[in-house]
This record gives structure tokens, sequence and C-alpha cells, in this order.
């Protein structure tokens, strides 16, 4: 069986994590090997699934397996990628490099871009046979999906080719000869070897294009080939990102299979009938009764408008945050088991 990818994406705060961890939870039951990845500096997938101890290496769980799951520290899995990219030498030089440090966390598709290229790596390690990815946090609407060509045109962008002078062979040789002595000179005006050092970076960093850039490319491919799920809540601003997102993602290949729509309230509740005899306590049900009608009719006009799936999995109290109670998630959801299985 080849791999597939499962994206989780949506606005902050919406249940991606939870998302992403239950469907995988459901995957591993129903016989799949299945790896759940997460950029997660709050790591809440590791408390969902009860592992303490979850690092950036994929680990196995220890109750379910099938399950393993991954959480990438961006700044590891960018060492990572330099080492991929540029020979040896080039890589130790640039991951010491305190520009790199800095020019990777304030690259804002950086975590997306880190999270992309990994999970693609562990589809090819052909390890598992589904892997589901939780966007990260900050990789607000489809920035996940643009990342791979935000970093070819960051490090293949007119500003650094410009200043490292393109990847001709002979124009290292150039940028030594004539750059160097007037970068010196600066550094001796200024008191320290900044600019030096700078350049060197750049230069090092410029070398990582080739490889980048190809693979920037394969990670593309592999994102429109995967089945994309949409979350959201019914609130107006995580509504308005799955709009845009169902909007725009096509335009890039990415075709998102469904929607599903986290922390929704019973249905039950628009036609309940409430009598008492404090009023206080009906007003306060016919306002539950009335969102939960507002969800119902937000979720119809969505699943018009766009034709997919629309998933619906209800506000659970208290909430899932282990592995029981993602169990309890995928009972009161069954839908999310078809999500896992395709
Ligand atoms: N169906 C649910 N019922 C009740 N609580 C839920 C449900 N789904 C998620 N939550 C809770 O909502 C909060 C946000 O969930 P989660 O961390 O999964 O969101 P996220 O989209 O990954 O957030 P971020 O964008 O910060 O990564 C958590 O406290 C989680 O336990
Ligand atoms: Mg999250």
């Amino acid at each position: 069986m080849i791999p597939g990818a499962l994206i989780v994406t949506g606005a902050g705060g919406v249940g991606k994590t939870t998302v992403a961890a239950a469907v995988g939870l459901a995957a591993a039951r129903s016989g799949v090997r299945t790896l759940v990845v997460t950029v997660d500096p709050a790591r809440r997938l590791a408390d969902a699934l009860g592992l303490g101890g979850l690092g950036t290496e994929p680990s196995p769980h220890p109750e379910e397996p099938r399950l393993w799951a991954a959480m990438l520290d961006a700044a590891s899995s960018w060492q990572a990628i330099a080492r991929r990219h540029t020979e040896p030498e080039v890589a130790e030089r640039l991951v010491a490099s305190p520009f790199f440090a800095a020019a990777t966390s304030h690259f804002p598709a950086s975590q997306s871009y880190a999270a992309a290229e990994e999970a693609v790596t562990f589809l090819d390690a052909r390890a598992w046979e589904l892997v589901v990815v939780d966007t990260p946090p900050a990789a607000g609407g489809i920035e996940f999906f643009t990342a791979p060509r935000a970093m070819t045109e960051l490090i293949g962008g007119r500003v650094l080719r410009w200043l490292t002078g393109g990847p001709l062979p002979g124009r290292r040789f150039l940028f030594d000869r004539a750059a160097r002595p007037a970068l010196r000179l600066a550094d001796e005006i200024l008191g320290s070897d900044l600019l030096s050092r700078v350049a060197q970076f750049m230069m090092d960093l410029r070398t990582t294009y080739e490889g980048v850039a190809r693979r920037s490319r394969e990670i593309e491919e592999r994102l429109r080939a995967a089945r994309v799920v949409v979350v959201t809540t019914a609130d107006p601003t995580p509504i308005r990102e799955a709009l845009t997102m169902f909007r725009e993602l096509p335009q890039l290949g990415v075709a998102p299979t469904a929607s599903i729509f986290n922390r929704t309230l019973p249905e039950e509740w628009i036609d309940a009938e409430v009598d008492g005899d404090d009023p206080a306590l009906v007003e306060n049900f016919r306002r539950w009764a009335e969102e939960s009608r507002r969800q119902r009719d937000l979720r119809a006009e969505f699943s018009s408008r766009y034709r997919t799936e629309s998933v619906v999995v209800p506000w659970l109290t208290p909430p899932p945050v282990d592995l029981a109670g993602l169990a309890r998630l995928l009972d009161a959801a069954p839908d999310l088991t078809k999500v896992a299985t395709g």
C-alpha cells in the first residue's frame, strides 16, 4: 500500500490537534499503521495521547500497537533540513550560525515548511500506511500549503541572489576576491566581524537552494495528493478562515475532502420543550436552542456551498484530553472514523 497523508488544517484553537489525535487513534484501531505528526509547542498532542515524553522522532504508543506519534520541534527540524540539502561542512557552519536560528525562526512560514518537509520524509520512509499531519498553530489559513514555494522564494529570491551573486560556479571566487576585502574593511571600522559572518551565512544558505527547490516541488506534489480536512467551530473567525481555505486551496491544486465542525451543540436542543417556573432558566435554554439552530443552519449553508462531506463533532465535557477522552470523542462522532479510514 502506498502511504497516504491526511492533513488536518483550520484556524487557531478550533481543535486541529484533538481531531488529528482522534483520527489517528481511529485509524490505528481499524488496523492501519498510523503516525500522527504535530508541531505543537503546547504539547497538546502529547497530552491528548497520554504521551508525556513525545519527541521529534516517531515513537510507538505504549497502549496502541499501530499508533505512532512525533512532535516536531521546528529548530531541530531545520537543522535536519540544512543537513539534508548541503555538504556536511557547510551544514555544520549553517547550523552553528546565530543567523540561521534567527532566519528560520523569523521566516513566517518556518514552522509550516519544517512540518511539511518532515511529514513527507516520514511518508517516504514507508514505515506507516497513514501519516496524519496536524498543522502548526501559526499556520493560519493556507500558509501550510504555500510554505514550500515561500521557502524556495526565500532562498532563491532576488535579494539573496543579488547579495551572493547567484549560484554560478566562480561567483564564490569573485565574492572571496572582491567582496571580502571590502567587508573586512567595514568590519574593522565597526570593530567586529559581523558583516563577514552575515555574508558567509548567506553564501552558505544559498548552497542549499538546489536541494530545497527540488524538495519543495516534491512536497507540493505530495500535498496535492494528500487528503485535507478543514476543522472549524461555528464561530465567525474560524468560519471565515475555513471558507477562505475552501475557496483558495483548489487554486493550489489541493481539494479539501471534508469540513469538520468541532465543539458543536446538540441538535436535539433546537426543538426541546422547556418549561419551568424559573424564567431565567427558560430564557437560558431558549438562547442555547437558538445557538444550536444557528450552528445547524451554518453547517447546512456551508455544505451546500462547497458540496463536501461535513462531519459533526460534539462539544464534550470534560474536554477530550487523554486517550480515554479521544475514544469518547470517536464514540460521539462516528464519522471521524470514516474520515480516518478514507
Ligand atoms: N470536541 C471537543 N469538545 C470539547 N473540547 C474540545 C473539543 N475539541 C477540542 N477541545 C478543546 O479545545 C481546546 C483547543 O483544542 P486543540 O488544541 O486541539 O486546538 P488546535 O486547533 O490544535 O489549537 P492550536 O491552533 O492552538 O494548535 C483544547 O483545550 C481541547 O481540549
Ligand atoms: Mg494544535
